[in-house]
Order: structure tokens, then C-alpha cells, then sequence
């Protein structure tokens, strides 16, 4: 079997485009755009290409965006004064701190600071707690784990009743929430990880296998079920001395190519996941506004 690459770009454009008519409606009843405040703190190159994008891809939508970049010697009073001073903007609905902070400032602490109706990444406890209860009308879900049921469910459809998810990963931004999901839509959910007894044997179980472990291909052809669903959430850069001296290369947690060969539908790195969860920051953001302003 050769699977479908499932195309990430072409479904976060569609996102997009609903959410640039969603504003463009919210613009016209409520006589100004929604705003999204991307905070980030220190010089880490990779959140600086993260935070640039999301910027760009905000006033693409028509959003007011701002973005506040701050020292990495910035302390966590500063960093809590500045989230108390957007939380009180009214032309503010999206409030995102990109992660990691420097290690001197506690991220729950800043989280847990964020106004959760601002909350666009769906960190803050209250929305955690919203997601847990099922109450996903209400919560504002994290990004990377709603594109990537999205991109699910353009393969399988809404219901999952029936099939294995197997998550690997249990992070609070992936793990945890996909795996709250897959459950919401009917999926048997395992959730594994770095403690898991026989990873490979657990995944080859999996019609639906969710890769989140930041582990640059981690997981092999064989650990795939024949026909199973493979969204690869891994975005590593790894050296490519084949593209010459200090090259690098984005890989994902999954072998691709053998993967590839094994399962019916994947996603690609790049070009998969990753392109979803600017999307759906958008849509949080929208979203967002709605809920605030009825
Ligand atoms: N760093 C890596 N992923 C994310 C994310 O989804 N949100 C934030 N705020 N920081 C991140």
C-alpha cells in the first residue's frame, strides 16, 4: 500500500479562508477587527520564526495583531504585567505567549494569568477543564490537537466509534488534548509514552496513530498497522550533510518513507500538521471575539 499524503497546506488554506469571512462579518457588526497579542520572550530562533509567522498570517486574516518581543532577562513581574495590560484591552480577544520562556519564569504561573476568554492556545486550567468535560462549544481548544482532527477527520469523517487511537506523547499542548479529542469523537484512546512497556507492539494496534514526542523519527514502518491513519505532529531539524556542510533538514517523530509504505493515509513534515495549527490560532482568535462580544 502507498498512502495518501494527507495536505496540510490545502486544509489550512480552507481554515483560512472561512476565517477571513468570519472576521470580515465580525468587522462589519461589531465596527472593528478582532485582535490577537503574540508575546515572546528571549532570542530562541526557532519560536522567533513561529511568532513572525503567526503575525503575518494574523494581518493576512484581517486581524489587528500586535506583537510583543521582550529580553530574555525579562522578569516574570514584567512578563505578568505586561499579560494583565492586554488582558484589560478590549480590542485584544487573542492573548498567545509562546513557549518555552526563559527557565527563571514559571510558564503555569503566566498561563494561568491569561484571561481564559483570551486564551487562544487553550492552556489556561479553565479551558483545560472545558476541553476534559466535553464542553468543547465553550472551550477554546489547543491548535496543534484541533488541526490535527481536522486533518482526521478529512480521512475517516466525524465519528471514530470503533477504531484505536494510540497517542504517543503526553504533553499538555498535544498529547493530553488530542487524546481528549479522539475520545469526544468515539476513538479507543491509548495514551503512551517514554514508559510505555513495548511502544512498537501498542502502536501496531493503532488505526489511528497520533506521533507527538519530538523524537526525530521515532517511530518506524513497522509499528504501523496496515491501513492505519499516521498524523505525524514532530517537527525536528536534524543535520542533512548530504545537502552539504551544516545543512539541516525538518524531519517529523515518524520514518516517513516507511511509514508510507505501511498505512493508508499520513502526514508529511513539512507540509502536514504544522501548517494547521496557524490556521487554527486564527480561528481560536475569531472565535474568541465572537464569545467575548456575543
Ligand atoms: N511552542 C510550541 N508550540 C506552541 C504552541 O502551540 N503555543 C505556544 N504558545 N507556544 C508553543
Amino acid at each position: 500500500m502507498t498512502a495518501r499524503i494527507i495536505d496540510g497546506k490545502a486544509a489550512a488554506a480552507a481554515v483560512l479562508a472561512e476565517v477571513k469571512a468570519r472576521v470580515d462579518a465580525f468587522r462589519a457588526t461589531k465596527g472593528r477587527p478582532p485582535g490577537l497579542a503574540v508575546v515572546l520572550v528571549g532570542e530562541d530562533p526557532a519560536s522567533q520564526v513561529y511568532v513572525r509567522n503567526k503575525g503575518r498570517e494574523a494581518e493576512a486574516a484581517g486581524f489587528r495583531s500586535e506583537q510583543h518581543t521582550l529580553p530574555v532577562t525579562t522578569s516574570q513581574a514584567d512578563l505578568l504585567a505586561l499579560v494583565a495590560r492586554v488582558n484589560a484591552d478590549p480590542g485584544i480577544d487573542g492573548i498567545l505567549v509562546q513557549l518555552p520562556l526563559p527557565k527563571d519564569i514559571d510558564a503555569e504561573t503566566v498561563l494561568t494569568a491569561i484571561d481564559p476568554a483570551k486564551d487562544v492556545d487553550g492552556f489556561h486550567p479553565v479551558n483545560v477543564g472545558l476541553l476534559g468535560s466535553g464542553a468543547t462549544d465553550r472551550a477554546l481548544v489547543p491548535c496543534t490537537p484541533a488541526g490535527s482532527m481536522i486533518l482526521i477527520e478529512s480521512v475517516l469523517g466525524p465519528s471514530l466509534a470503533g477504531k484505536h487511537a494510540v497517542v504517543v506523547g503526553r504533553s499538555n499542548i498535544v498529547g493530553k488534548p488530542i487524546a481528549q479529542l479522539l475520545l469526544q469523537r468515539d476513538a479507543t484512546v491509548t495514551i503512551a509514552h517514554s514508559r510505555t512497556a513495548d511502544l512498537a507492539a501498542l502502536c501496531r494496534q493503532a488505526d489511528v496513530l497520533v506521533a507527538a514526542v519530538g523524537r526525530p523519527e521515532m517511530v518506524r514502518g513497522d509499528w504501523v498497522k496496515p491501513g492505519a491513519v499516521v498524523i505525524d505532529v514532530g517537527i525536528n531539524r536534524i543535520p542533512a550533510p548530504e545537502k552539504g556542510e551544516g545543512k539541516t533538514r525538518l524531519v517529523g517523530d515518524v520514518a516517513y518513507a516507511e511509514a508510507a509504505a505501511v498505512a493508508s493515509a499520513i502526514t508529511p513534515v513539512p507540509g502536514g500538521v504544522g501548517p494547521m495549527t496557524i490556521a487554527l490560532l486564527m480561528a481560536n482568535t475569531v472565535t474568541a471575539a465572537h464569545l467575548r462580544e456575543g
